[in-house]
């Protein structure tokens, strides 16, 4: 695979010119035509769906405040070469945030009103140190990175974003863990007056909750994650701060966290309570270890012509040489 080599641009440039001015001016005639549609109340032709998605963006300051907000970024070492990005839409618009709904353009129509400031991330659990951050304080704690991985579901998707943030591990430097810190559980904020359509899915325990295990926590490819394309996380990506585990299957990335817990027992995750024999606390993406429901061979990548999109699912999503290691001697069908 062609990992490890740094890109020779910034984030900036990773998203052609084109395509950004082609969003924001979306964007912008998006908006002109709701406020002219409000103005002569004719705003019903746009459809109640789109209308409530715009209207969402529009009424919130916090979201209009965030709303393409360019982030000062550095190239990284970890970066994953030789791909050909994913659209800035279809990373938008083809979502599971189950807290906005179960169906995959949900999260972009609903999540507007996600309140991203003020935010904060408290680190507690059998650590030394304690701390609760403040977004702005975690988007300072170190330079951030432009990291492009692979995504792979466990629907059996795929993806190519070019997330921005820092390792994971720098964070949990700051506090200290104890010894008997064997795990790190993250929690999602959750408020059912804003994540209204929680309900759909009613076989899940909310607030959303993932896990690693220390060393998974701590390896370097575990990433912090504040933004996409240079930019801030849209709402629906999990903004503004959500993990990105790029070696396992999406489910364990969990959105807009608010809890980093460190604890001695393997903690519980939501798809793992949900159907145990389905998703494994692991879930390290893996071709030879099928789904009870289907196969995970191979993958379907969004955004590409049809006769393209189907691709061979690798081992660690390709990423063993970095991750492999922590798995000597595991039986990984058990462990799955
Ligand atoms: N985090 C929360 N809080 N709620 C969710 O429903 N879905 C997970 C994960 N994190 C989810 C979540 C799943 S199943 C996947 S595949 C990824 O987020 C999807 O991330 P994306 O929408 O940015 O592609």
């Amino acid at each position: 695979m062609l990992i490890g080599k740094p890109p020779d641009v910034p984030s900036s440039e990773i998203t052609s010119r084109e395509a950004y001015n082609e969003y924001f001016n979306r964007r912008r005639s998006e908006r002109r035509s709701f406020l002219r549609g409000v103005v002569a109340a004719g705003a019903v032709a746009l459809g109640a769906d789109r209308l409530a998605e715009l209207a969402a963006n529009l009424i919130d300051p916090r979201i209009a405040a965030l709303a393409g907000t360019k982030l000062q970024t550095v190239k990284s070492p970890l970066t994953t070469t030789g791909e050909q990005l994913t659209s800035f839409d279809d990373i938008t618009h083809y979502n599971n945030f189950y807290e906005f709904g179960v169906d995959k353009d949900k999260p972009a129509k609903n999540a507007g009103g996600l309140p991203t400031r003020p935010w904060t991330v408290k680190v507690e659990g059998k650590v030394a140190k304690p701390l609760t951050f403040d977004i702005e304080a975690l988007l300072k704690l170190r330079p951030l990175e432009d990291r492009v991985y692979r995504h792979r579901c466990v629907e059996g998707w795929s993806m190519v974003i070019p997330w921005v943030g820092y390792s994971l591990s720098e964070l949990i430097k700051q506090c200290d863990p104890l010894p008997s810190a064997k795990y790190v559980q993250f929690l999602s904020y959750f408020d059912h007056h804003v994540e209204k359509w929680y309900g759909e899915d009613a076989t899940i325990f909310w607030p959303y909750s993932e896990g690693l295990r220390m060393d998974e926590a701590m390896n370097p490819l575990t990433l912090l994650t504040f933004g996409l394309y240079g930019e801030v996380l849209p709402n629906q990506d999990g903004a503004p701060v959500r993990i990105v585990v790029p070696w396992k299957y999406g489910f364990k990335s969990a959105k807009s966290i608010v809890t980093v817990r460190f604890v001695d027992k393997m903690p519980s995750t939501t798809w793992n309570d949900q159907a145990p024999n389905e998703y494994g606390f692991y879930s390290n993406v893996n071709p030879n270890v099928d789904h009870p429901r289907w196969s995970q061979k191979t993958e379907r990548r969004i955004g590409l012509p049809f006769y393209e999109q189907r691709r061979t699912t690798l081992m660690f999503n390709g990423y063993g040489d970095q991750v492999a290691s922590m798995y000597n001697g595991m039986n990984l069908a058990k462990n799955f």
